[in-house]
């Protein structure tokens, strides 16, 4: 059945994460509209409050206050536990914030949180003097906070979240910093962008970011834009699906979360996007309508972050193109909720792609017919759940997928917004 309507997805979870927890460093309350209803956003906001945050429920949206730092006392254990959940932003966003808090704070998550590479943040943190321990690596982190000084640190991943944590804790440096972070190839720009939006001093040239400590100043009113990589499952879908024309609404539109726009456009997906605001970041909707006409694309390695959460279902997509799609240098993917890599060519193997791995590079050839098997694994991973979902609506098959309950750890709505856009 082909998808067609206009939608608004859910508020854009990374921007969503880095208000709650931006406002740990931040005085004054702000009204924030269209907030991610989701999971991962639910742990940061609960991590939040744990801290002493305020996040009240009003009727046109949940108003926060700003903490400023003013961290709590210690219980009678001496430590503060924070439960992170599923969600590796808010456990490694938190390490950075608090590095240079007072007090002793141990991270914890789900089983599968438990599984992902925590020393990524704890190592640049430990250059600006901050004390953090990890278990091997994994979590829980542990955070014995107190003093940190400003440090010039070049990533060694493309990490939006590691750039984050170090940009955060730059924030409370106990010098006059500025901390500068330079990036490998450019990666989502949220957490500058609202840094200067709530008046904090960030300079950005280039892939060189430089933050000053400070506290920031909440806005007013914050009208959180829509998660485009929600967004992406239709849009996707409507590429591959005969007949589909679907509009995604009010989405976040930054070069740094659009690359899968990009990309369907050059696979020959008819795209079209109209911008409508730029402030703190470009916003507008996006259109993909059915082509039939997708052919196979070279993806280079600097495009990867730009796209990092819709490789799979561009993987998907490419299933269904005449010819060759490379994604080139995707190794990132290995260490997501789950090895990303392993799990795409798996569950899109099962369904008749021909879909390999080539040392980091993940290589797909097209056009395949779908073969419909008993039952589909997504290993509780909410993207590649939401990837079969959309497989199967373009196979027009109905068989289970475990551990599709994970989708509500990014888009709780997502089979009601997929009823909704079959009817049309
Ligand atoms: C995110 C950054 C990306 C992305 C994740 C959210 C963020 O992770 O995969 O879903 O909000 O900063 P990495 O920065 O680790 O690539």
């Amino acid at each position: 059945m082909p998808l067609r309507g206009r939608f608004t997805p859910p508020g854009d979870k990374s921007v969503s994460h880095r208000l709650v927890l931006l406002a740990l460093l931040a005085k004054g309350d702000m009204l924030v509209r269209g907030l991610s209803d989701c999971d991962d956003v639910a742990s940061s906001l609960r991590c939040f409050r744990a801290l002493g945050g305020k996040a009240a429920e009003e009727q046109d949206g949940i108003r926060i206050t700003g903490l400023a730092r003013a961290w709590p006392a210690m219980p009678g254990s001496g430590e503060i536990d924070l439960d992170c959940g599923n969600s590796g932003t808010t456990m490694r966003l938190l390490t950075g914030i608090l590095a240079g808090a007072p007090g002793r704070y141990v991270l914890t998550g789900d089983a599968q949180l438990s599984r992902r590479p925590m020393e990524r943040v704890a190592e640049p943190l430990r250059l600006m003097g901050a004390r953090v321990s990890t278990v091997a690596g994994k979590p829980p982190v542990t955070i014995e906070g107190g003093t940190v000084s400003s440090v010039d640190y070049h990533l060694k991943d493309a990490s939006a979240q590691v750039k984050g944590a170090v940009l955060m804790a730059g924030m409370s440096a106990n010098d006059a910093g500025p901390t500068i972070v330079t990036e490998r190839a450019a990666t989502r720009a949220h957490t500058e962008r609202l840094v200067d939006f709530f008046k904090g001093r960030v300079q950005v040239d280039g892939l060189r970011i430089s933050v000053w400590p400070g506290t920031l100043e909440l806005s007013e009113r914050f009208l959180a834009p829509s998660d485009p990589s929600s967004a992406a499952f239709f849009l996707a879908g409507a590429a591959i699906i005969p007949d589909s024309r679907v509009t995604a609404e009010n989405i976040l539109l930054s070069p740094g979360r659009t690359g899968f726009l990009r990309v369907l456009d050059r696979m020959g997906a008819n795209v079209s996007i109209t911008l409508t605001s730029d402030t703190p970041e470009p916003v507008g909707e996006a259109t993909v309508e059915f082509s039939g006409a997708l052919k196979g694309v070279e993806i280079a390695p600097e495009e990867i972050p730009s796209m990092i959460d819709e490789v799979p279902v561009l993987a998907l997509a490419a299933t269904q193109a005449q010819g060759r799609t490379v994604f080139r240098k995707v190794d990132e993917l290995r260490i997501k909720e789950t090895d990303r890599l392993m799990s795409i060519r798996h569950q899109l193997g099962a369904l008749g792609a021909r879909i390999k791995v080539e040392g980091d590079d993940l290589v797909v050839e097209g056009p395949t017919s779908f073969i419909i098997p008993a039952t589909l694994d997504s290993g509780s991973d909410h993207r590649l759940a939401m990837t079969l979902s959309m497989a199967l609506q373009a196979a027009k098959a109905k068989i289970p997928i475990t551990g599709s309950e994970s989708i509500s750890i990014s888009y709780p709505g997502f089979h009601a917004q997929l009823e909704s856009l079959c009817r049309g």
